[in-house]
């Protein structure tokens, strides 16, 4: 049983059980009441020799500054600033060759990144892991400071926080309505886990379609159970009546749209802006808040607001000191628990080549042994491909598994049937070869529902129905389809992608970036 949170990784809010986030924020009142009461606050403070780096390879104030005085709260740890702007970063240097070496200055390290590129902290924490094991040396904690468009999970942890501090600390209910750039924001992609810290979720979603959240989160939201209603504007919000008291607003991402809402941003803005007239429509007890930075032109909380009672967002920031500290305490091995904290990643087991009945195994006979123009002796007869779809479509997966499986050497048949219930189907005959277990596992990834059957002296042998596998890892032919993420060959980091399967759609290990499986090949 491991009771600490030494060499733990937060690429993402859920590498945090709700436990241990409950854990986290309870340290946070318990220190902030101690200051407050000038009492001995030692017990939050790491004690061994742990080198703190901070890396920031986008700009930040809040995140960047508030680490730099959260690792200074902790008088043991040597705190780096990285100088990213003279780094080998710059003659192309890759990221786990730099985290490796630094690694290797302290008996322990905590990095603190932020990124434009998406999943480099999971990525770190695979192959930095694997170089301290190398050299004996104790596996560093990686934090997520925001990773492009992806999370921001330290943000994620202060607002959850500071909901709770709104709510005297019951996380029975909590209603929110998400307001701004809900497409782009981080902040609001993380809330789709966070709020799981609350029992009872209601979410408002409000933003123009062009800035919506995307599905991918609302599917998210839904699955954790939350309540989850969506609006265009805050006009058309206030127009239903019973708003949250509690409104989270995101900034316009400009850096981060493409040319086509880009242009348009001006006029979407407006719907996500708060106005003067508006005011008398909110709850009494209503709070706003904001990740901050508002954008010094028309900002969409603006600043005739910042002397009401209604303003959150400053005591939400100076929040992010206090659970930066205290995260830091937890994964800088000051503050123990007692539960579990061993990290437990399920590998899922589900059979996805399932064996079928074989009717009858004769060659020449009218089902089993018969496959394709010219049946064959030995061999592997692919069946079943891409059934019911046009034959277009037929036709290319046809092609697309010759291509992937490389069955170029080998003297084959293919073809487009018709099946006795109407619809048409591919198939491909390969005398003489017989797919590997690999092979097999590849084809599933490529053409689900597929049938294998191997043919040993004209009679099928052996017979496989292949379903859609949960994880697709370890092929050269994958590839994230997200530009931004680590894994993507255009950073040239030398990453394999890997997906695991959510829904029925292949969502990408490091950026988390939602896939259909014939999307993930890269051919
Ligand atoms: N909220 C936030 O992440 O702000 P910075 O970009 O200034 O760090």
């Amino acid at each position: 049983m491991k009771n600490d949170f030494l060499s733990r990784t937060l690429a993402v809010i859920n590498d945090l059980s709700v436990e241990e986030q409950l854990f986290l924020y309870n340290n946070v009142r318990k220190l902030k009441e101690k200051v407050k009461n000038k009492e001995d606050i030692l017990e939050f403070q790491i004690k061994s020799n742990t080198g703190i780096y901070i890396v920031f390879l986008e700009s930040s104030t809040r995140t960047k500054e508030s680490f730099i005085n959260a690792a200074k709260f902790h008088k043991n740890a040597k705190v780096n600033i990285f100088d990213s702007e003279h780094s080998s970063f710059n003659k192309q240097e890759s990221y786990v060759d730099t985290f490796n070496m630094l690694t290797g200055y302290s008996d322990y390290s905590i990095f603190v990144l932020r990124t434009r590129l998406e999943g480099v902290c999971r990525l770190l924490e695979q192959k930095v892991g694997d170089f301290a094991d190398r050299h004996g040396i104790a596996r560093p904690a990686f934090i997520n400071g925001g990773d492009g468009k992806h999370e921001h999970p330290t943000q994620e942890l202060l607002d959850e926080y500071t909901f709770l501090e709104q709510n005297n600390f019951d996380n029975s209910h909590i209603k929110i309505a998400l307001v701004g750039d809900l497409l782009h924001g981080r902040t609001v992609h993380s809330k789709a886990d966070g709020l799981k810290v609350f029992k009872n979720v209601e979410v408002d979603l409000v933003a123009p379609q062009q800035l919506q959240m995307p599905q991918s989160y609302v599917d998210k939201m839904r699955r954790n159970g939350f309540q989850v209603r969506i609006y265009n504007s805050i006009d058309e919000y206030l127009s239903y009546g019973s708003p949250a008291s509690i409104w989270y607003f995101t900034r316009l991402q400009l850096e981060r749209m493409g040319e086509d809402v880009l242009e348009k941003a001006h006029i979407l803005k407006k719907a996500v802006t708060f106005r003067k007239d508006l005011l008398d429509k909110l709850p009494e007890d209503v709070k706003f808040y904001h990740p901050l930075p508002r954008p010094k032109i028309e900002p969409e909380i603006p600043t005739f607001l910042d002397n009401l009672p209604l303003n959150g967002w400053e005591g939400q920031a100076i929040n992010g000191y206090w659970v930066r500290v205290v995260l830091l305490s937890m994964f800088g091995g000051a503050l123990r628990t007692d539960f579990d904290t061993t990290m437990r990643r399920e590998e899922p087991t589900e059979d996805f080549i399932v064996p079928a009945p074989i009717i009858d195994g004769t060659k020449g006979t009218q089902k089993e042994g018969k496959r394709g123009i010219k049946p064959i002796d030995n061999g592997t007869v692919i069946d079943h491909i891409a059934k019911g779809k046009s034959t277009d479509e037929i036709y290319n997966t046809v092609l697309k598994i010759r291509r992937i499986l490389k069955l170029y050497d080998v003297d084959s048949t293919d073809g487009i049937f018709k099946s006795v219930d109407g619809n048409c189907k591919g198939y491909i005959s390969l005398p003489d070869r017989y797919l590997s277990f690999k092979e097999i596992k590849k084809l599933s990834a490529i053409s689900p529902n597929t049938t294998v059957n191997i043919v040993k002296n004209g009679r099928v042998e052996e017979k496989y129905r292949i379903n859609l596998p949960p994880r697709i890892y370890g092929f050269d032919e994958i590839r994230c389809k997200n530009e931004n993420c680590i894994t993507n060959p255009v950073n040239g980091e030398g990453v394999n992608a890997s997906f695991v399967r959510v829904d029925g759609k292949f969502i990408c290990e490091y950026c988390e970036t939602p896939h259909e499986y014939h999307e993930i090949w890269n051919i």
